[in-house]
């Protein structure tokens, strides 16, 4: 999974430094939502869902956390601590945020609009969804 990785360009002077992120270009998809989670309890977990199809690439502007994708299969999981090291999450892949930073400012693209329907927040019925997919 280590390709969910994606490091974007940074451009930087003596003025400071500056990251783009452009839809289809930088990110694998048009950006159709953003939100960022922020304040964070530092011993909280968040996520813990999947989305049947939603596409999602996740940024960590400020501070670092930690996230865990699961394909029902393998878990891995990933640290963010700069701004321009981002993480794609597919559909119908489980993820969790944990292990925030208090500065930690995760701001998340997605390729669709909010839609409950699409979410899948039972791990055994992702776990059946997944195995019936592949
Ligand atoms: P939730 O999915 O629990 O957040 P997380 O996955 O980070 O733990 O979302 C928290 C609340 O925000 C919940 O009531 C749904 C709402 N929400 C929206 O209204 N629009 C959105 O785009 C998102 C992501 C959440």
């Amino acid at each position: 999974m280590i390709e969910n990785i994606s490091e974007l360009k940074v451009m930087g002077d003596d003025r400071g430094k500056l990251s783009v992120i452009e839809g289809g270009i930088d990110v694998q998809f048009d950006i159709k939502r953003v939100f960022y989670i922020y304040d964070v309890n530092t011993s909280a977990t968040r996520g813990a869902h999947a989305h049947y199809k939603t596409k999602q690439f996740l940024v960590p502007v400020s501070g670092r956390c930690k996230v865990t994708l699961d394909n029902g299969q393998e878990k891995h999981t990933f640290e963010l601590n700069k701004p321009n090291i981002c993480l794609f999450q597919d559909a119908m892949i489980w993820g969790t945020m944990h292990d925030f930073s208090d500065d930690c400012v995760l701001m998340i693209l997605a390729d669709d609009h909010y839609d409950d329907s699409d979410y899948i927040r039972n791990y055994n019925k992702f776990l059946e969804v997944a195995k019936n997919d592949s």
